[in-house]
């Protein structure tokens, strides 16, 4: 066959085969999939050899670009001696070097690592760690079986993680099947709902979260929070000093804080990890995402010794954390992380990281002009830009305007991949990418939102 035909049939069994992800699946079959086949740095490269820019890092995980030597080599090292093994009765060499540099990488006092393989899972664990700690720590802690979680956020898709999500868009429907948790206001300052405005605001949302807190603190075992972004939201960036406070917070009335990194994890916010623009450690931390530079499934929790120590007796006691995946730990997954993390060293990723994130606050401002765009969020290397109807009354496109496809659509037919989150265009290239290609990134995003939306600027 050639390479023609062969295109045509992975159209053809894409269409036929595959279900895909937080998608209309009638909206796919009506279009023609793009199918990726090759990347390098920057770049994705379509079956056909076209050449896109990756705006979003393939799903917020690529770091150092596609094809990056470092990693390559360490996977394939790996796969010499071994593909996977589990930590269920064992250990694996890989798993333990990793665990190691990610207690010293990580905010003070995590001492140990949980391994598993999905942002979700990392949340799963996290959650089921705290309700046990309570429970294994003493009988006065017995009622502290809830969890405190945040309006707009998102923390996964299996039913722990959407338990205590916040986005009624993907979480209303499986309400039955959800454990009732206690939500908080989130820190979303364009559509505040206190009404107020930062800093004059003095931090209502989180005076809000200290009163629930302390009405609810006795039957509470923890608070999880994406810190400072709430990303699946539309890149919701909370206001200095929120994070601080939640955690004095969380402290004050003793329920632990589990802070959820998958998405800032690994330099994203320009940091190594969110908590560190505030001096913030959690109590569990989930990392996932960007733990590998994009390479492998891999994710952990990593907590502190006074939560493992409530697990840590006899055998007859069954303090155990029943808990593990098959491929909890794997070494192939294991190897690329260990490669990854030592790259941000070696190539000084995060210094690099620091011009790249003014030019795009810079370049970004000009977006400020366009008729159609609300909000700018940014933190670091995640943005999101808010396109609503109307600028002076932040009226919201109707869910049928597609308006976020539309640009992202336009952006392709230009050479860039993008992902919305419904009305919010997403923007998330890899750390790695070059200065030219992200001016080339962010003249595209320009140049589609000033189409699609019809702005007369
Ligand atoms: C903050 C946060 N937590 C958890 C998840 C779930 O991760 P995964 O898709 O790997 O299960 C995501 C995914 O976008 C996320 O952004």
């Amino acid at each position: 066959m050639n390479t023609k035909k062969i295109n045509r049939k992975l159209e053809e069994f894409d269409k036929n085969y595959i279900w895909h992800p937080f998608t209309q699946m009638k909206d796919w079959i009506e279009d023609t999939p793009l199918i990726i086949e090759k990347g390098k740095g920057s770049y994705l490269i379509d079956i056909y050899g076209r050449k896109y820019l990756d705006g979003i890092s393939s799903l917020w995980v690529t770091v150092h670009g596609h094809r990056k030597k470092e990693i390559d080599a360490a996977v394939k090292k790996q796969i010499d001696k071994i593909a996977h093994s589990t930590l269920l009765g064992l250990s694996n060499v890989p798993a333990i070097l990793l665990a190691e540099k990610l207690i010293k990488l990580a905010p003070k006092g995590q001492t140990k690592v949980f391994y598993s393989d999905s942002g979700s899972t990392a949340v799963e664990i996290a959650l089921k760690m705290a309700f046990q700690y309570w429970q294994q720590k003493g009988a006065e802690y017995k009622n502290k079986i809830k969890f405190i979680s945040l309006y707009n956020a998102y923390h996964g898709d299996t039913i722990g993680s959407v338990s205590v999500g916040g986005i009624d868009l993907f979480h209303q429907i499986y309400k039955p099947l959800l454990f009732d948790t206690y939500k908080i206001e989130s820190p979303y300052c364009y559509r505040c709902s206190f009404n107020k405005t930062y800093p004059e605001c003095n931090l209502e949302c989180a005076n809000y979260a200290e009163e629930m807190i302390k009405k609810y603190a006795d039957t509470t075992a923890a608070l999880i929070v994406e810190p400072i972004v709430q990303g699946a939201a539309g890149m919701l960036v909370a206001p200095d000093g929120y994070l601080k406070k939640i955690r004095d917070i969380c402290t004050k009335y003793n329920i632990l804080m589990i802070t959820d990194e998958v998405a800032t994890g690994f330099g994203r916010t320009g940091k190594m990890f969110a908590c560190e623009h505030e001096g913030v450690s959690p109590d569990i931390m989930a990392v996932a995402k960007g733990i590998t530079g994009g390479y492998l499934p891999l994710a952990a929790t990593l907590t502190t010794k006074e939560v493992y120590n409530a697990f840590y007796g006899e055998y007859k006691d069954l303090k155990a954390f029943f808990h593990g995946h098959t491929y909890t730990g794997n070494p192939l997954a294991c190897a690329a992380a260990i490669a990854n993390i030592d790259l941000f060293k070696k190539e000084r990723t995060l210094q690099k990281l620091q011009p790249k994130i003014k030019y795009m606050t810079k370049r970004l401002k000009e977006f400020e002009i366009l008729n159609h765009v609300g909000d700018i969020r940014q933190k670091g290397f995640m943005v999101g830009i808010e396109l609503v109807k109307d600028k002076g009354t932040k009226e919201p496109y109707a869910l049928e305007e597609k308006i976020g496809i539309k640009v992202i659509k336009e952006a392709r037919k230009h050479g860039l991949i993008i992902r919305p989150l419904g009305n919010v265009i997403v923007l998330m290239p890899p750390l790695s990418i070059k200065m030219e290609e992200l001016k080339r990134l962010l003249d595209i995003v320009y140049v589609s939102i000033k189409t699609v939306t019809g702005s007369s600027i």
